[in-house]
């Protein structure tokens, strides 16, 4: 039997969109997508994650300011993905047991990846239709005012946004470098000189135009890790505190 690659195919053409046509998602491709998203893996069976849709326009253009990208408030469907270690947290409740084990660190981070590999399931799925998708780690620039507006309860903590709609741009094919540099096998391996080993990827970024800054070419991979890194959006540099505000603990 020959082996249907058609989901690698699609996978291998990834390209983040953040243009999309003023075409809405059928709703039982919504409901599809949705459903391949309770399908996924989840740690310990727990299921520790929640999705809020937003379909109020006024709550996307809040999220959009909270993003400061002006882009998330086209985007058809918007999705927030959520560790949430509450629900369980009021089962046991409900069940007589009084636990703060909710917050522990294991938990948080076992909501942060049950919601996160959702994510990821449900933009696979997506891309498999010929459906556009953009994740939005911008929601984070104001974590605090997004758990307000979207009345997220303690032992919750926003994740990622998604977006999902009909692609209205062809944006390139974003390089990455050599699996060389991040598949290691047994043990981790040290380069002596990255820049060095870089180099050619360095090169290779270069010739990559962002349609995000206006179709310009975009600096090479070295220097945007220094901006990057060196980078301090104000509130997110607050994200640890936040994150005890909710209810969890190291
Ligand atoms: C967790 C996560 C958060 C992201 N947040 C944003 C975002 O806030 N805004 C945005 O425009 N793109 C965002 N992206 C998209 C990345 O910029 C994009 O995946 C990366 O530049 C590689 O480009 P490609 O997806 O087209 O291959 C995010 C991606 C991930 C995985």
């Amino acid at each position: 039997m020959e082996k249907d690659c058609s989901m690698i195919r699609k996978q291998l053409k990834h390209r983040t969109i953040r243009e999309f046509k003023n075409q809405p998602v059928p709703e039982e491709v919504m409901e599809e997508l949705l459903e391949v998203a309770r399908r996924t893996a989840t740690s310990n069976g727990m299921q520790a994650y929640s999705i809020i849709r937003i379909t109020d326009p006024e709550q996307k253009k809040v999220i959009s300011e909270i993003s400061t990208q002006e882009y998330v408030a086209r985007v058809p469907e918007l999705m927030i993905f959520v560790a949430d270690q509450f629900r369980n947290y009021r089962i046991a409740m409900e069940k007589g047991t009084e636990t703060d084990k909710a917050g522990d660190m294991d938990r948080f981070m076992q909501g942060v990846t049950d919601a996160a590999i959702a994510a990821q399931n449900l933009v696979n799925a997506a891309e498999s239709l010929d459906l556009g998708a953009l994740y939005m780690g911008s929601i984070l620039n104001d974590a605090k005012k997004l758990c307000e507006v979207l009345k997220l309860p303690k032992f919750t903590f926003p994740v990622v946004g998604i977006g999902i709609g009909y692609p209205n741009q062809d944006p390139q094919l974003k390089p990455r470098f050599n699996n060389r540099y991040r598949v290691f096998e047994n043990e981790y391996i040290v380069f002596d000189d990255y820049l060095k080993e870089l180099k050619e990827y360095d090169e290779e970024m270069t010739t990559y135009y962002d349609l995000r800054n206006a179709n310009k070419r975009v600096d090479c991979f070295s220097d945007q890790v220094v901006a990057k890194m060196m980078a301090d959006i104000k509130r997110r540099s607050e994200l640890g505190k936040f994150i005890l505000d909710q209810g969890f603990y190291f």
